[in-house]
C-alpha cells in the first residue's frame, strides 16, 4: 500500500538542518537530480550511513563525526534521487519547514503524474528503472523532469522544454537571476526581485518559445516557485527575508545548504505569491501560433478559480495519463487522489472520484 501522508512536524520551529547527521556529498554515478533546487538539496544531504566506529590512532580519540544512534534522525531524501511521497513530505518539512498541507498537495500532484503508482516511487529528475516496471502508455512515469504535467515553462533558472534541457541549472539564466538580484535587490533575491524576474521570464518565453505554455497548473507553480527562495532558502534566524547571491549559488548550483544553515522559524509556503502576481498580472495562456502570439486560455484556472486547478488537473492531466487503469494501479490512483484532495479539503472544492471509491 502507498504509505500514509506524514502529519505536521511535532517541533516546528527553526533548527540547524545542515547537521552532522546530514552531510553534503557530491553526486555519485547513478544519483539523479532534477528541476527542483529544494529537492535536489535534500537528496545531496541524505542521512549519514551508520558505520562502525573505530578508534582513530592519529588523534587518539573516537572520531567526532561518528553517529551511533540514528533512531531519532530523519532521512532527508535518498541520495539516489528516488523517493516515496511520504519521504518527500517528511524531507521538505524537516529540512525546509514546508507547511504540511502545501507539502502534501505538491508532492501528491507530482507523484500522481510523474511517479510509479504501483511501487510508490518517484524520481526527482529523469526517468529511471529504479522506480520499477512501467504501467504502459499513455502513462509516462518520467520523474519530475517530465514536461507539461507538472514541470513547465518560464522557470527562473531552467530553460524551457522547447530549448532542450528543462531540468539542469542554465548558466545564462542563473546569471540573469544574479543580475536581477543586484539591480532590484541590492545583491539579494527578495520580493521585488521575484516580481521583476518572474515577469522577465514570462516575456522572454513569449518572445522566444513558439510552444510557450503558461496555463494551469504551470500558472500556479511558476508564481509559487518565485517565492520559494525567499521562504525556504533564507536562514530561519534571519528576520530579513532576502537571499544572498552566495547562498543562492549554493542551493541552485551545488544542491548544498550553507554552513550552519537553520530552517525557517515557522511552517512556510508561498508567502508573497499575490504580490508577485499583481506586480505584473497576466492571464493564463499560451503562444497559440508561434512566438509573440500569446493568447489567454479561458479554460485554464487562475487565482480567482482555485478549484478549477484541482478539477482540470484531475480530469485532464491525470485522466489523460490514466484513461482506463486496472487492478493495483487503479486502487493506488484512488488512494493517491484521495491524499491529494485531503491536502486541500479546507478550500471548499468538490472532491472528484474519476476512478470510483475503494
Ligand atoms: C521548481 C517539485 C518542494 C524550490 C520545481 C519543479 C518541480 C518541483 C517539478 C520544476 C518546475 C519548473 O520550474 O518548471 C517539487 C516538489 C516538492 C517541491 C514535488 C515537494 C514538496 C520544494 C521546496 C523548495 C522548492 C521545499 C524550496 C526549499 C523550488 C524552486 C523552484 C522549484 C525555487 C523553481 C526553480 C526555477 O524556477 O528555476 N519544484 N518541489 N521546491 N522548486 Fe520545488
Ligand atoms: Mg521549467
Amino acid at each position: 500500500d502507498p504509505a500514509k501522508p506524514p502529519g505536521p512536524l511535532k517541533y516546528n520551529g527553526t533548527k540547524l538542518v545542515y547537521d552532522r547527521a546530514h552531510p553534503w556529498k557530491p553526486l555519485g554515478r547513478d544519483d539523479i537530480r532534477g528541476p527542483c533546487p529544494g529537492l535536489n538539496t535534500l537528496a545531496s544531504h541524505g542521512m549519514v550511513t551508520l558505520t562502525a566506529k573505530s578508534w582513530n590512532w592519529v588523534s587518539r580519540a573516537w572520531p567526532l563525526t561518528t553517529i551511533t544512534d540514528l533512531s531519532n534522525i530523519e532521512q532527508y531524501l535518498p541520495r539516489d534521487g528516488v523517493a516515496t511521497p511520504a519521504q518527500i513530505i517528511t524531507a521538505v518539512q524537516e529540512g525546509f519547514n514546508m507547511q504540511n498541507n502545501l507539502a502534501r498537495f505538491v508532492t501528491y500532484a507530482a507523484h500522481i503524474v510523474d511517479g510509479n503508482l504501483v511501487t510508490d516511487l518517484v524520481s526527482i529528475g529523469g526517468k529511471t528503472r529504479e522506480t520499477g516496471p512501467d504501467p504502459g502508455a499513455p502513462a509516462i512515469v518520467g520523474g519530475l523532469n517530465t514536461h507539461a504535467v507538472f514541470e513547465g515553462d518560464a522557470s527562473m533558472t531552467r530553460a524551457d522544454f522547447a530549448f532542450g534541457d528543462n531540468h539542469s541549472l542554465n548558466t545564462t539564466l542563473f546569471n540573469q537571476f544574479i543580475d536581477y538580484s543586484n539591480r532590484f535587490g541590492g545583491g539579494f533575491y527578495n520580493l521585488t526581485v521575484a516580481q521583476e524576474l518572474r515577469w522577465q521570464r514570462i516575456q522572454e518565453s513569449i518572445a522566444t518559445n513558439p510552444t510557450f505554455d503558461f496555463t494551469s497548473p504551470r500558472f500556479f507553480t511558476a508564481y509559487a516557485e518565485s517565492t520559494f527562495p525567499i521562504s525556504f532558502f533564507v536562514d530561519g534566524r534571519n528576520p530579513v527575508r532576502a537571499l544572498s547571491i552566495a547562498n543562492a549559488t549554493l542551493f541552485f548550483k551545488d544542491s548544498k545548504f550553507p554552513v550552519d544553515f537553520w530552517r525557517p522559524a515557522a511552517p512556510s509556503g508561498a508567502e508573497g505569491i499575490a504580490e508577485v502576481f499583481s506586480a505584473h498580472p497576466i492571464a493564463p495562456g499560451k503562444n497559440a501560433n508561434g512566438i509573440n502570439s500569446y493568447t489567454p486560455d479561458p479554460t485554464s484556472a487562475d487565482f480567482s478559480t482555485f478549484c478549477l486547478l484541482y478539477t482540470n488537473f484531475v480530469t485532464r492531466t491525470v485522466g489523460g495519463l490514466y484513461p482506463n487503469p486496472k487492478g493495483v494501479l487503479k486502487r493506488n490512483l484512488i488512494i493517491n487522489l484521495g491524499y491529494l484532495y485531503d491536502a486541500i479539503d479546507t478550500s471548499g472544492c468538490t472532491e472528484l472520484f474519476p476512478y470510483g471509491t475503494l
